[in-house]
């Protein structure tokens, strides 16, 4: 099975919008505040389940040269990573290290992780995610899931088990669905780039940290 979802969004002009899982009813643009205007037709075609709530993240940064997305992050030389941390017997959001889009000056030092952690969301097992962004070749998936990943998804140390031969690579626009410990890997780009980044977390998401973007249109906790 392919993660590619045979779908294909066109992204809007770059205009440096951004939102991190901010709460929104899927397939339903009306439920995004205006300044994401020009992501509603992207909204209203690109869902997991429609009329669920899911949460959105849109992403339009500056990538830097030869610098993977969210090298920043990354304790190994590939900056492959689930989307979730994981303790026995939950599975979390992780909001210390800089994972979810965390803003953190990029230039600090790493923090230290705590040594517990307050883990405010959960998500169910079975959560799913959908991935687009704007330039080829700027993310690598295997279609795997990778049960066993670290507190903070950094699965850096498996690289040798996740070879570039038996990755995909996202195309501009491809629409890529996979699970929250599905690893994938920001690739480092050639030239500084607007990059457009989409991502669309379904349903099974408990709780919220204080970054994600609020959304007055649609009430989450
Ligand atoms: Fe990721």
């Amino acid at each position: 099975m392919n993660t590619h979802t045979g779908r294909t969004v066109e992204f809007p002009q770059f205009s440096g919008i951004r939102c991190l899982m901010m709460p929104y009813i899927q397939g339903d643009s009306a439920s995004i505040p205006d300044i994401y205007a020009p992501y509603r037709d992207i909204v209203d075609l690109v869902f997991l389940k429609k009329g669920d709530i899911g949460f959105l993240t849109i992403d339009e940064s500056v990538a830097v040269a030869g610098t993977p997305h969210r090298g920043q992050r990354a304790k190994y030389g590939r900056a492959l990573h689930t989307e979730v941390g994981r303790v026995p017997g939950q599975i979390y959001c992780w909001g210390g290290g800089g994972g979810w889009g965390v803003p953190r000056p990029s230039l600090g030092p790493r923090p230290k992780p705590k040594p517990k952690p307050r883990h405010r969301v959960t998500l169910d097992r079975d959560v799913r995610i959908l991935l687009a962004n704007n330039l080829d070749d700027s993310c690598a998936v295997w279609d795997a899931e990778h049960e066993d990943t670290s507190l903070d998804g950094d699965i850096g140390h498996a690289a040798a088990d996740y070879p570039f031969d038996r990755a995909s690579f996202l195309k501009a626009g491809e629409v890529h669905e996979i699970g929250i410990l599905t690893p994938h890997e920001s690739l480092p780009v050639q030239q500084d780039f607007n990059r457009q980044f989409l991502r669309i977390v379904s349903s099974g998401v408990h709780g919220r940290e204080e970054y994600f973007t609020l959304n007055p249109l649609v009430s989450f906790n």
